[in-house]
């Protein structure tokens, strides 16, 4: 004998599960991608293309630390003529100077939290820092 009163309920419930991100996305806003800002400064080149960046660029400012702190290395990186010292702060946050608008609009879309600004200065931190002094 099968159980109507299990099967059809459960049936239910593996149709809803299975569906989940479609009906999912209707119901909330998270189907909307981030939108980065890009650098008011006007800039149009990153150090690297930008769908490498994307992918990659937790593991490149990783890299830079260990240069510049295992091995003293602060190469000075050239683009489109300009010239900026490898670092978080000195070539990273000169150009996305909006690290809300840029950084955590993604950040905050794939729930990823990091805790360099416990150290590192935005634009904004260290601008207001130099208004309390
Ligand atoms: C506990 C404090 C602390 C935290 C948290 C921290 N850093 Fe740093 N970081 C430092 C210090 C100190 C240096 C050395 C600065 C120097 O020598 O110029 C450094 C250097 C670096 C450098 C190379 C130099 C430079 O000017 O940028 C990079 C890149 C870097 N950190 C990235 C990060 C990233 C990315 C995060 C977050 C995932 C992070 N750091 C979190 C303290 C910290
Ligand atoms: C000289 C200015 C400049 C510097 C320095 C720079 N960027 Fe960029 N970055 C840009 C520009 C301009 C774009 C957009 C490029 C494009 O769309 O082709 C970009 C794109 C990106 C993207 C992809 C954004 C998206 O919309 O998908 C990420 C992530 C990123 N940068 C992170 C970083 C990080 C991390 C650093 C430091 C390691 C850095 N950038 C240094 C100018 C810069
Ligand atoms: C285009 C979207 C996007 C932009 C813009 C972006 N990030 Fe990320 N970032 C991500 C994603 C996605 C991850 C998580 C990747 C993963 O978990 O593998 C991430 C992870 C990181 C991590 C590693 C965190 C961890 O604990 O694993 C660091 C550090 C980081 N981002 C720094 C930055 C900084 C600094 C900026 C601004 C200059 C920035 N990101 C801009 C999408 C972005």
């Amino acid at each position: 004998m099968y159980n109507k009163g299990i099967i059809i309920p459960g049936l239910l419930i593996l149709v809803l599960f299975v569906t989940f991100p479609i009906w999912f996305n209707g119901f909330t806003t998270a189907g909307d991608l981030p939108k980065p800002e890009l650098p008011p400064g006007g800039e149009k080149e990153c150090v690297m293309p930008a769908d490498y960046m994307r992918a990659n660029h937790m593991k490149l400012l990783n890299e830079w630390r260990d240069n510049v702190i295992r091995d003293g290395n602060r190469e000075i990186l050239e683009i489109a003529g300009v010239k900026y010292p490898k670092g978080l702060q000195t070539a990273c946050m000169k150009c996305h100077t909006q690290q809300e608008k840029f950084c955590d609009s993604c950040h905050i879309y794939v729930a990823v939290e990091t805790n360099c600004w416990e150290c590192h200065l935005t634009p904004d931190m260290a601008t207001s820092k130099e208004a309390t002094h």
